[in-house]
């Protein structure tokens, strides 16, 4: 078993990446639920790729930001610019308007299966930030999906 990455950041690139998934967040199209929520992915070269909610009249399809913002990377060849190193995401949801305002958002278990995905590729542990009004919750992806299914086992 290889050992993830496990990089640290100062805080104003947590609070940079913070206002990206805000902004993605701005661009959710929620009109079923309207919840916004946006996701940021910081890559080692500092590149940045966002995704936010995209729901849909036949609810079931509706995708998360997370999941977005992932096959955004993955599409735009961030993913492989980078020798596939996520190395922190951020999360926030809430109003349209006032995402990060309401309950701190952590991804929902089928993002953080996504997430999984490209981190175990890469050989990342990225930091995962979840927006909320009274600060940020820090967690690795390690911690939000222990024991994790992955590419690994399927080798
Ligand atoms: N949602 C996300 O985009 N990410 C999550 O991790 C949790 C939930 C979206 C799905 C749906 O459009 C809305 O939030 C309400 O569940």
């Amino acid at each position: 078993m290889t050992t993830a990455s496990s990089p640290s950041f100062a805080a104003e690139q947590r609070d940079a990446l913070l206002v990206a998934a805000r902004e993605a967040a701005g661009r959710a199209y929620a009109p079923y639920s309207k919840f916004h929520v946006g996701a940021a992915l910081l890559m080692a070269d500092g590149s940045v790729v966002t995704g936010a909610n995209v729901e849909n009249a036949s609810y079931g399809l509706s995708l998360c930001a997370e999941t977005v913002a992932v096959s955004a990377i993955l599409s735009s060849g961030e993913f492989l610019r980078n020798g596939g190193k996520l190395e922190a995401v951020a999360v926030t949801g809430g109003a349209p308007g006032a995402a990060g305002q309401g309950d701190i958002v952590t991804p929902c278990g089928r993002c953080r299966q996504v997430l999984n995905e490209i981190a175990q590729i890469g050989g990342t542990d990225p930091l995962v930030w979840c927006d909320g009004p009274d600060g940020v919750l820090e967690m690795r992806l390690s911690e939000l999906l222990p024991h994790a299914f992955g590419p690994a086992n399927l080798l």
